[in-house]
């Protein structure tokens, strides 16, 4: 018979390259479902990121700063590893539509494969940012668009200095 853990500790991963308010949504939905959530940064991303791991912890931590349960952190190799070293027991995973689904399935079955101990939960991306990625905010604001609203203010200012080079 399998014991339900007396606290739950999540995981939500991803490359927050830069975080989104649709990150910012589910962190704030995980962390009143959860006792402990970690939002853990992968590092050796094949992708070439915009900002630096550090640089993204510092957003991160910057935005989670009112949620007491929410911490920050990074990590290398398997995930569903990761996890177990910090004793959690569930994977959080925003779908944003339909198209996500299918990576997220297969990361899903892999993951349980690898460790069925670890379940992943999916969350729906609120209705208001189900559109929003880190991709498509850096290539509208690269090309003049306005993202306010779309990622917390600290982001934006991050963003204004990297692609504008401006000192604000
Ligand atoms: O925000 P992303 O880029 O969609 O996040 C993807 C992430 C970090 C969750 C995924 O790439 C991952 O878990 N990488 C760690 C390596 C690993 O465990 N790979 C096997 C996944 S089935």
């Amino acid at each position: 018979m399998v014991t339900k853990p007396s606290k739950i500790i999540a995981i939500y991963p991803g490359s927050f390259d830069p975080i989104t308010n649709g990150h910012l949504d589910l962190i704030e939905r995980g962390s009143r479902i959860t006792d402990r959530l970690i939002v853990a940064i992968l590092r050796n991303a094949s992708k070439a990121p915009l900002f630096t791991v550090e640089e993204r912890m510092e957003m991160l931590r910057e935005v989670v700063a009112p949620y007491p349960n929410v911490e920050v952190d990074s990590f290398d190799g398997l995930l569903v590893d990761y996890a177990a070293r910090k004793q959690a027991t569930v994977l959080i995973r925003g779908i944003r539509a339909i198209s996500d689904y299918e990576y997220e399935l297969q990361m899903a079955l892999m993951n349980r494969r690898l460790r069925p101990e670890i379940e992943t939960l999916f969350m729906m991306a609120g209705e208001a940012y189900s559109f929003i990625s880190s991709k498509l905010v850096k290539e509208v604001f690269g090309l003049g668009g306005d993202i306010s609203g779309l990622v917390p203010a600290c982001v934006e200012a991050r963003l204004k200095k990297r692609l504008l080079g401006e000192s604000k």
